[in-house]
């Protein structure tokens, strides 16, 4: 008898197809987000649950007994109990690689954006408020042979550096848990340590995944030690930002400008002071939103329960599960 899997958001026909062909399958169909409570009435025979940002911990484990595999179509599991998980014998899996040079993309259209205003300076144009005289007013600041700083050189943090160093002619330094020689030595980057990366950056970028010691990694020392003139992109998580943190240095103009594809709560709330600021940049998590990205992650993970479920250890097996 094949395995039954809940697939707990819609994912494209091809790989519901490539699941149906070793599993049967149980599914949510609707945009919306699934409720907890629907999810965890359906997990009594599911092995393998396939999604996105679902929390595994000990409440879903005790409803779902037999649960062999929870298989994440993102690349961060930040939404994993990982003890939990180890105690219980749960795979956990995610999706890297495919996604890295489309967020690597989105970070420099947030860097481009910010540091030239684009956003803001469309919304100008389209109010009618252009003038010839407005000269000075619309001026940003350059990004070719800026320095660029990134916290966190995984894939992604690589992939922002090729583009800084090959296309822009940047400076790069990174801060990181460890070195990257490789990385050092076929970019030129250099590695800093954290305060002195953000004392020095033009652009800081935080691409660091979410975990316990990266918790608002980013608070109102470090900003405190960031240049008026900086700018500060995240596309990591939200909750690796003190966002009370990042109003007030913006408030305060303790640093020039943000831009932001993940928020502490998502979405964001209508009210909060980050969308009332013209120098900040906002996006609706899309760091990894193109079309071809997404399938390829709905694939891969796709591919990693079904490996599971076969008794093999799937590719993307997450470290702290190995
Ligand atoms: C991920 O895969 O973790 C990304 O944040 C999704 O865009």
């Amino acid at each position: 008898m094949k395995p039954v899997v809940f697939i707990s958001k819609p994912i494209p026909s091809e790989v519901e197809a490539f699941i149906g062909l070793h599993c049967q399958i149980k599914k949510w169909c609707e945009a919306t987000p699934i409720p907890r409570q629907f999810l965890l009435e359906q997990m009594a025979d599911v092995q393998g649950l396939l999604g996105v940002g679902i929390q595994i911990n000990e409440e879903l484990i005790r409803h779902a007994p037999v649960l062999k595999v929870a298989s994440n179509i993102t690349v961060g599991y930040n939404n994993f109990d990982l003890v939990a998980m180890k105690v219980h014998g749960i795979m956990g899996t995610n999706t890297p690689e495919v996604l890295d040079e489309t967020v690597a993309d989105l970070v420099f259209g947030l860097i481009l954006s910010s540091a030239r205003r684009i956003a803001e300076l469309d919304y100008y144009v389209k109010q009618g408020s252009w003038q010839k005289s407005d000269a000075e007013k619309l001026f940003g600041i350059d990004v070719h042979h800026a320095t660029l700083g990134i916290i966190g050189m995984g894939r992604i943090g690589e992939a922002i550096a090729r583009r800084a160093k090959l296309g822009f002619q940047m400076e790069v330094m990174y801060s990181n848990r460890n070195r990257k020689l490789d990385v050092e030595n076929a970019l030129g980057v250099r590695f800093s340590p954290l305060d002195d990366l953000l004392k020095t950056a033009d652009f800081i970028v935080l691409m660091t995944p979410l975990t316990t010691e990266t918790r608002h990694l980013i608070g109102p020392v470090q900003f405190s030690l960031m240049r008026p003139s900086a700018i500060f992109i995240n596309a990591s998580r939200g909750e690796t930002v003190d966002e009370n943190a990042l109003v007030d240095a913006l408030q305060n103009r303790k640093i020039r400008a943000a831009g932001l594809d993940v928020f502490d709560r998502e979405p964001i709330n209508a009210e909060h002071p980050l969308l009332k600021m013209p120098n900040v940049l906002t996006l609706p998590h899309i760091g990894s939103a193109t079309t071809k990205t997404r399938f390829d992650m709905a694939m891969l993970a796709a591919q990693n329960m079904v490996c599971a479920l076969k008794g093999e250890i799937p590719k993307n097996l997450v470290v702290e599960l190995k």
